[in-house]
């Protein structure tokens, strides 16, 4: 990212000071790191007509879906989105989508299991707020555990920019319509949804849930290299070899299951991996993991529902949308 190594980041930064570096071109100072966290937490909130339109979603709605339409509707909350003609303007709309995205994703998520919202605590670091507003509950107070906030920090830095990719280019496809940030971020988060790019997660997780046991991990493999179906989470556009951000998922998955416990799904996920790697049809083709074939593993293990694992995708990303989106703008 902007000449920064992922693990380099990964190791050292929070997401927040990653969506900073994506916007701005270079991390920030103590100071500004200070101002755009303060900034952050006060646009968490979302108009309580939000909750209002929320609640004609059938119960049990997939939250991407929830997730596209109501960052699709923020624009008719800002009517200044639709003529960003100061760069204040494009700054303002930019922190409230990158705060925002958090407190729909998490609203979306508690409607559809016909939870209690949980209003945004701006006392809170960006992904402990995210857990909050998720987990806490009215009658059992939630503590998120600090190496799980971590490994959310992580993730999402992993997730937060990948060149011009299909939602990337989305973004850059509908803003150049001029149309306001607010509608672009939600075609591009739709862009996201489908299985070949952000939904990918899912897939690898409702993969490894129907291979079930590692013993019938040969036999996928077969059905993959006889066309009948995909090995989720391998082969990427621009890595035709291991992708880095793998890597660390897959060291972050450790860490995780030390709080959890062991998910067994990574047995069925690491044995289909070995496979792959020693096999002539995925090594010919330079198919690898990438970054989501071990991050839904990790998210189920912290407790996380499959239809999430996209919009946990959306919520970095939309740093690395609005970042794509910007430079367009002033070029
Ligand atoms: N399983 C089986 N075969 C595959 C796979 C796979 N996951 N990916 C590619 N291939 C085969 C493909 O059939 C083709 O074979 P052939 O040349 O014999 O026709 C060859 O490998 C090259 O495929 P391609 O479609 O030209 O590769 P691409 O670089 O255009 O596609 C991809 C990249 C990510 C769409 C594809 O690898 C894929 O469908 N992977 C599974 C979905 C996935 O994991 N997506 C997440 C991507 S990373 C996160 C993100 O950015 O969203």
């Amino acid at each position: 990212y902007r000449g920064y190594p992922i693990e380099q980041l990964a190791e050292n930064s929070t997401y927040l000071e990653v969506a900073y570096l994506l916007l701005n071109g270079e991390l920030p100072k103590a100071d500004e790191l200070a101002v755009w966290e303060k900034t952050i937490g006060s646009h968490a909130m979302v108009h309580e007509s939000v909750r209002q339109f929320l609640d004609g979603f059938r119960w049990g709605s997939h939250t991407m879906g929830m997730l596209v339409s109501v960052l699709g509707a923020k624009s008719t909350f800002y009517p200044d989105s639709r003529n960003i003609s100061s760069p204040e303007l494009m700054e303002l709309h930019t922190a409230r989508l990158v705060s925002k995205v958090a407190t729909v994703a998490a609203l979306c998520y508690r409607h559809s299991r016909g939870l209690p919202y949980i209003y945004p605590d701006a006392s809170l670091g960006f992904c402990e707020n995210f857990l909050n507003m998720l987990f806490n509950s009215p009658n059992t107070k939630y503590e998120p555990n600090p190496i799980l906030v971590k490994a959310l920090e992580v993730l999402f830095i992993l997730h937060a920019d990948h060149e011009q990719n299909c939602s990337t280019s989305t973004m850059r496809g509908i803003g150049s319509s001029l149309a306001d940030p607010y509608s672009s971020t939600a075609g591009a988060a739709a862009a996201l949804y489908g299985p070949l790019h952000g939904g990918a997660n899912e897939a690898v997780l409702k993969m490894l849930m129907e291979i079930g046991d590692v013993k019938n991990v040969p036999s996928y493999i077969e059905r993959v290299k006889s066309r009948e179906v995909l090995l989720q989470g391998f082969g990427h556009r621009v890595y035709k070899h291991y992708d880095p951000r793998a890597s660390i998922v897959k060291q972050t998955a450790n860490e995780v299951f030390e709080v959890t416990g062991r998910n067994s799904l990574i047995d069925i996920a690491m044995e289909l991996e070995r496979i792959a790697l020693e096999d002539d049809f995925f090594v010919s083709r330079k198919l690898y993991p990438n970054v989501d074939f071990y991050s839904g593993i990790i998210y189920q293990a912290m407790g996380l529902p499959v239809d999430m694992y996209p919009v946990l995708f959306a919520i970095p990303r939309t740093a690395g949308w609005l970042a794509q989106w910007k430079e367009m703008m002033h070029d």
